[in-house]
């Protein structure tokens, strides 16, 4: 059987801008069923890897609808003063975020990151203005990696750490297999068929994370821009790396 690569790998701005518009409302939903929950995890894991400072102020790039940016602001409570800003340029994706900030507010007061229309690869913010940025399972789908990461340290302060979340090819024996099986046949499916997605969204998802780089490789782009100090590691059950840089 021939298979043929989904049109968007280019990663054309339009077309993933689109996409997410198109599935936004049924992104939080199908993030929670698609990983059984275990992106709640992935996302406290990556709030951690940022060492929040008091009073800090925090970029969620490509934030979507801001879960991660959420997550920041949970950790620490309202008494650090920590603000977190979430960028990201799918219009619908922010819609659904500044719905949730709004529940938020009225529910008990609890601080909620602000957001912005904003390109990842020309982040609308001054040098180094951030103490620190993060991106979870957003970078992924920046149409040039450099280009991205070379943002990010633009605008996180001396010092600073910048953080990412992101799928990672999963090679071991048993569990590999199992999981390139549900990736490839089993999650699109579902994903596209509740997500009525036009753009077979779900089917997106599997391909780039098919071609997406491996964790030392994404590691050496990190240095390549230089960020310093570049730890990763995966996350449990291994199909999810977090990487930490230091802008020097
Ligand atoms: C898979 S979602 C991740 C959303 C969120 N960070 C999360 O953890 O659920 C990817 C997001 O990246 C955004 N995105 C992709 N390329 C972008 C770019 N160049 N600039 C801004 N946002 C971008 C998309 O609009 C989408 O909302």
């Amino acid at each position: 059987m021939v298979t043929v690569a989904h049109p968007y790998l280019d990663k054309d701005r339009r077309k993933i801008q689109g996409l997410f518009d198109a599935i936004a409302a049924d992104y939080d939903f199908l993030n929670h069923l698609l990983s059984l929950g275990i992106d709640i995890r992935w996302r406290r894991d990556a709030v951690r890897a940022l060492d929040l400072q008091p009073g800090g102020t925090y970029l969620d790039a490509c934030c979507g609808t801001g879960d991660l940016g959420f997550s920041i602001l949970g950790a620490q409570g309202p008494d650090a003063g920590i603000s977190v800003i979430g960028s990201d340029f799918s219009l619908g994706m922010l819609q659904h975020g500044q719905r949730k900030r709004q529940r938020s507010e009225s529910r008990d007061g609890t601080p909620a990151p602000r957001f912005l229309a904003g390109d990842t690869l020309r982040l609308p913010f001054a040098d180094a203005c951030f103490d620190g940025a993060a991106v979870s399972f957003g970078i992924r789908n920046v149409q040039d990696l450099r280009g991205g990461l070379t943002e990010l340290r633009r605008v996180v302060k001396p010092g600073g750490r910048v953080v990412l979340l992101e799928f990672t090819p999963l090679r071991t024996p048993i569990i590999g297999p199992v999981f390139h099986f549900y990736l490839q046949h089993v999650l699109p499916r579902i994903g596209n068929f509740i997500s009525r997605s036009r753009d077979r969204a779900y089917t997106y998802l599997n391909d780039s994370i098919r071609r997406w780089p491996d964790g030392e490789t994404l590691a050496e782009a990190m240095r390549d821009v230089d960020l310093v100090a570049i730890e990763w590691r995966t996350l449990f059950p291994g199909n999810v790396a977090l990487h930490v840089g230091i802008r020097g």
